[in-house]
């Protein structure tokens, strides 16, 4: 099977490279590092993806390189993107129409371009946000989208994109996943900064008052899930939540932290972010049904491997994620 994978240098895009090189397949690694919120540590991860074995690193911006090449796959895993919903207000705005809207309509255009029988499957990274918050139930996946944000807007149109690809014959799978954690996670979010300021002796700084809650979901099941939805015949245009089916406020979350961090850490309260949700909750049903998959990470767990993760990089001792 050949695998392209966009994003290959980003957080969940270099844990699905891994997988798929530790399981013998060839890969062709997609990204463009300057398009990074954090270029440097894409940087990094890029060259540790491209020495993986089976791997084929080519640097190609989606949202104006030819993508010929992107196309000619079996399954493309498109999980490249800007992602976070603080930096889409502003200029952010804008980068998210290009490396979300752009990009994906680019992409998919390539690949409906293909002759019939030569097109690959598309599995694209979507997000919680979509949603807005959760009310009193989780959210499933024909629930109204109710996007609060620019990034959040970016992702309905990413989505609106693939529903019509797939009107067209193209076979799409949308993946909405929810607060992904784990090993390298980018050093926008929430644990990498708490983490961070606490082997740093600084106080954790923290949106709003820690009540917002989370489907927190480690790294490791999102490999788990989007491996599955590359492998299972799905019906074209689907949409299916990869999140943790409890939510655990931001507040717990640190507490379990601070308890694998073996510290006590203050709080340093910082202005809410417009847009970020006061809940996200996923309903797993459909997963599980379609894909089998279920999380199999809980989140106290899961931080202690993100908190040894940050230590190893801390020490300067190989890390392995
Ligand atoms: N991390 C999460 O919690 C989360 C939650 C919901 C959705 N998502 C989505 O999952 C995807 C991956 O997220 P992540 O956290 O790994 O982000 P990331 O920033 O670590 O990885 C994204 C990668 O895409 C690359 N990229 C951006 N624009 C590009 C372009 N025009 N051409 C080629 N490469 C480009 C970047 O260089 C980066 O390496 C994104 O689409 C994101 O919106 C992530």
């Amino acid at each position: 099977m050949r695998v392209v994978v966009t994003g290959a240098a980003g957080f969940i895009g270099s844990h699905v490279v891994d997988a798929l090189s530790g399981a013998g397949h060839e890969v062709l690694a997609v990204d463009a590092p300057a398009r990074s919120p954090a270029p440097e540590v894409a940087r990094r991860t890029w060259a540790e993806v491209a020495a993986r074995p089976g791997v084929v690193a080519a640097e190609v911006d989606l949202a104006v390189d030819g993508l010929d090449a992107v196309a000619a796959a079996d399954v493309v895993l498109h999980l490249a993107g800007r992602p976070g919903v603080r930096d889409s207000w502003g200029p952010g705005r804008d980068i998210a129409q290009r490396d979300n809207v752009t990009a994906t309509r680019r992409l998919l255009a390539a690949c409906a371009d293909r002759p019939a029988g030569r097109r690959p499957k598309v599995v694209i990274a979507s997000s919680s946000s979509v949603y807005g918050s959760a009310k009193g139930r989780p959210n499933r996946e024909d629930d109204p989208l109710k996007p609060e944000s620019p990034y959040a807007v970016s992702k309905v149109e990413v989505e609106r994109l693939a529903g019509l690809a797939a009107e067209a014959g193209l076979r799409t799978v949308l993946l909405r996943y929810f607060s992904v954690y784990g090993p390298r996670q980018r050093p926008d979010m929430a644990f990498h900064r708490f983490v961070e300021a606490a082997l740093d002796g600084r106080p954790l700084p923290v949106f709003g008052d820690g009540r917002r809650s989370r489907s927190f979901t480690h790294v490791r099941d999102v490999v788990t899930a989007t491996l599955a939805a590359a492998a299972e015949d799905l019906p074209p245009g689907i949409a299916v939540n990869v999140g943790h089916p409890e939510h655990v406020a931001v507040r717990d979350a640190i507490a379990m932290l601070t308890d694998a961090l073996g510290v006590r850490a203050e709080i340093q309260r910082e202005t809410p972010v417009a847009g970020d949700a006061a809940r996200t909750w996923a309903d797993t049903r459909r997963a599980r049904t379609l894909l089998g998959w279920t999380p199999a990470i809980g989140l106290r767990d899961g931080l202690d491997d993100q908190v040894r993760w940050h230590r190893a990089l801390l020490e300067g001792v190989p890390v392995e994620a």
